[in-house]
């Protein structure tokens, strides 16, 4: 009989991935997902450790399952394993276990390759917590990917060297590394095969890169030579390495998309120097300057802290400067969190909730009147929608434009929209939104390559 896996992820997008990647290991052990953990053999939390909420939200959620397990116990039912695995697992450790002693597993980013045999070796006494990151590389020892349907993820580098004060991630993902360029393109093109359109490379610091000569200019090239992949997309960058080819590859590469999330976090030197970010905000502003110069419609989308250690009301001031002068289509604010171990969180000057809150508020307004103000140039034109989701209306469709906008689409009868689910189709925008677009089907695009039914 099948095993019930029920994963659920929390943070960014790698650790989306993650997931996938999880389940295809342990599918050969009869796992198959489930979408809720009401009867699953085995739940995973993917967590994730970036700022204090979301690493929180993993103690609130393991408490609902001991509830869970407890009624499944007074029912006679199946027993439930719990496993903690992602960036809190690899922060926390064994604390996990003495906070939640209903965890029965803790693993880190690093060695969900080994979850079939954690797992067995649970009974036999085995380990409870494996976070080293271990000698042998995670990839090498993954099985091949399975179909993420018509838009999926691939981790070609993970890590970070670059130790932002603020950040956790050099300790919970590791340094960095780049998976080499033959094994990146040959799980695009099972990806393709299993009926993806649009891959987007994830990375902690994906312009990084370095798995070939070239960077990752020279692997998106490799990558558009895959007959049916139609669509491109990275994240995410560092300034840093925004280098030449990158940047002009995106005038050149007809299947990179023209957008960007370059995180800048701050409008001022001196709160970048102490973020130990390694740039000033006019190297941002020439990077957007030759961004746009090779791809004028290029959507720039970022990440903002407010209210770092040390930041005075100046500092937020030139972030505010930074917003209005370029013009975000999309972009990510976030109040400063301090994370145990980074060195920000050692420094004076930290502010006052309250002072953070109305930064906060200010900051996103800007961000909003920036990002509608990009969404409501698109009303009335036509543009490509990779058409991914399926809506609760059976005639409607979901998806994303180049520019990364969702996209809510009328397809004109249910028929229709199920023929259309997985292509690019061209939509006629009439509404426009803070967050999304509305349009209705102007003509289905020709797919490139056979169509192929995904199992999404
Ligand atoms: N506090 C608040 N936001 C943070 N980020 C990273 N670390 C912190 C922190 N300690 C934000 C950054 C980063 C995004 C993924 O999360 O903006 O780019
Ligand atoms: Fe969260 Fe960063 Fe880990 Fe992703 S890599 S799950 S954003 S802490």
């Amino acid at each position: 009989m099948a095993k019930k896996l029920f994963i659920k992820s929390y943070g960014c997008q790698m650790n989306v991935y993650d997931a996938a990647r999880m389940a295809d290991v342990l599918a050969p052990m009869g796992y198959e997902n489930v979408d809720a953990p009401d009867d699953a053999d085995l739940v995973i939390l993917n967590t994730c450790h970036i700022r204090e909420k979301a690493a929180e939200k993993i103690y609130s959620e393991l408490g609902r399952l001991r509830g869970l397990r407890a009624e499944r116990m007074m029912a006679g039912g199946r027993a439930v394993t719990i496993a903690v695995g992602g960036c809190v697992a690899q922060a926390e450790g064994d604390e996990i276990i003495r906070r939640a002693p209903q965890v029965d597993l803790v693993f880190g980013p690093q060695t969900y390759h080994r979850l079939p045999d954690m797992l067995r070796g649970l009974g036999a006494g085995g380990a409870r917590v494996e976070t080293d990151f271990p000698v042998e590389a995670k990839f090498d020892h993954l099985p091949p990917a399975a179909a993420q349907g018509p838009s999926a993820f691939l981790t070609v580098q993970e890590g970070c060297d670059k130790f932002c004060a603020f950040c956790v991630v050099p300790y919970t993902r590791g340094a960095e590394f780049s998976r080499p360029l033959v094994a990146v393109t040959a799980e695009a093109r099972l990806l393709v095969e299993g009926g993806a359109r649009e891959i987007t490379l994830l990375g902690q610091n994906v312009n990084a890169w370095h798995g070939a000569e070239g960077g990752l200019a020279a692997l998106l090239d490799a990558l558009a030579g895959i007959d049916g992949l139609e669509r491109l997309r990275y994240t995410t960058s560092h300034p840093r390495d925004m280098d030449d080819a990158l940047i002009r590859a995106h005038g050149e590469n007809p299947k990179l998309m023209p957008c960007l999330h370059l995180p800048v976090q701050s409008g001022s030197d001196e709160i970048l120097a102490r973020m130990n970010r390694g740039h000033t905000a006019d190297d941002y502003r020439r990077i957007v300057d030759r961004l746009r110069r090779v791809r004028p419609d290029i959507a720039l989308s970022s990440d903002f802290i407010v209210g770092h250690p040390g930041e005075t009301e100046a500092d937020f001031e030139a972030t505010l400067a930074l917003v209005a002068e370029t013009g975000f289509a999309q972009a990510y604010s976030f109040k400063y969190s301090p994370r145990p171990g980074t060195p920000a969180a050692e420094m004076d000057a930290q502010l006052p909730e309250a002072v953070k809150a109305e930064r906060l508020a200010r900051l996103q307004a800007a961000l909003g009147a920036s990002q509608l103000a990009f969404n409501r140039a698109f009303v009335g034109r036509d543009v490509k929608v990779l058409l991914d989701r399926r809506a609760r209306h059976p005639a409607q469709l979901g998806g994303r434009s180049p520019h990364m906008q969702a996209v809510h689409v009328s397809c004109g009868g249910a028929e229709r929209a199920a023929s259309l689910f997985g292509r690019v189709a061209t939509v006629h925008i009439a509404a426009a939104h803070g967050n999304s677009l509305a349009g209705r089907i102007a003509a289905a695009a020709e797919a490139t390559g056979p169509l192929r039914q995904a199992s999404a």
